[in-house]
């Protein structure tokens, strides 16, 4: 790549932040519930979904322009995800993106809504938004709702929390394991990269490839997220570490240890990275990108 990884990420990260808010209804909105939503959609965070939205955009030689609407929305996906599993019914966390986690500032009932109301939006916006992008069919439209309705929902990431949840305090086999990494954290990253393919026409077989790609990125980005909270620092992460192990939960270093683990994790990568050079898309952000999974510190 010509410019390195960090300004691509800064520039793309500048490019989505700037559309997160105006997303968000605002007139006839309970102030309490729009703060509550802006507090955890604009308190920082890596905006990954989103620029894999863009950077498949780009891979395919389209106009990051086009993934816009749909990278917002996963991003708000993803933050209500955030919002509900710091919970404490769930991870009961106190600290998110560096600042206290939303239950904290607003209240329990309220981080509720908030991210009842931040999925809500997510699929009411790409229907609003795609009505001006005359260069998007009503047909992609549909198809991309399908698609983030079914990897967010109770068959992806749900079902994956759900999972993890259930996981607690058990010793579970490596399929179970695979199974709650590949939905509570794979899923939505598959349909980044399976939403950036369908806005871009993406043959088939490029569909067939960015899927097995956000596979194994997804199952990685989990692999090194249960990493960092052995090894990583809190204040790089903006969140606890050791939190894993306090609550016996089922991570990829509780089962495999930390050495087979980080094994595990490359050779994902390695996979990821294969599988865009043989469908041709070795050219793209998304190579560095899939480095950038397995190297990140926060
Ligand atoms: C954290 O996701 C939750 C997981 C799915 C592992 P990110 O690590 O992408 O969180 P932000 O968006 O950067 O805060
Ligand atoms: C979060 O998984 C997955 C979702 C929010 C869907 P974790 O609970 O392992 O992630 P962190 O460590 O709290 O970010
Ligand atoms: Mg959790
Ligand atoms: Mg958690």
């Amino acid at each position: 790549m010509a410019v390195s990884l960090s300004s691509y990420l800064a520039e793309k990260v500048t490019l989505i932040e700037k559309n997160l808010l105006p997303a968000l209804e605002k007139e006839g909105v309970p102030p309490t519930l729009y703060d509550s939503m802006a507090y955890s959609l604009m308190a920082g965070g890596k905006r990954l979904r989103p620029v894999l939205v863009l950077a498949v955009l780009e891979a395919l030689d389209k106009p990051v322009e086009r993934g816009i609407p749909y990278a917002v929305a996963l991003e708000m996906i993803h933050t209500y995800s955030l919002i509900h599993d710091d919970l404490p019914a769930m991870d009961n966390d106190d600290l998110r993106r560096g600042k206290p986690t939303n239950h904290k500032v607003f209240g329990e009932a309220t981080a509720i809504l908030a991210g009842d109301a931040l999925l809500t939006r997510a699929f009411g916006y790409i229907a609003d938004a795609y009505l001006h992008h005359p260069e998007v069919s009503p047909q992609t439209v549909v198809k991309l709702i399908a698609e983030l309705g079914k990897r967010a929902g109770a068959r992806g990431m749900v079902g994956g929390q759900m999972a993890d949840i259930e996981g607690e305090g058990r010793s579970l086999t490596m399929n179970e394991l695979e199974y709650i990494h590949q939905h509570k954290t794979g899923d939505l990253l598959i349909a980044s990269l399976l939403g950036g393919g369908l806005l871009a026409e993406a043959s088939e077989e490029q569909l067939e490839a960015l899927s097995h790609y956000g596979r194994c990125i997804g199952l990685a980005f989990q692999i090194q997220d249960d990493i960092l909270n052995v090894e990583g620092s809190a204040e790089l992460l903006g969140k606890a570490v050791g939190s894993d192990a306090d609550r016996r939960k089922a991570t990829y270093p509780a089962l495999l240890g930390l050495q087979a683990s980080k094994e595990r994790l490359a050779a994902l990568i390695a996979e990821a990275k294969a599988t865009l050079e043989a469908a041709g898309l070795g050219h793209s952000a998304l190579m560095p990108l899939a480095d950038y999974v397995m190297e990140r510190k926060k």
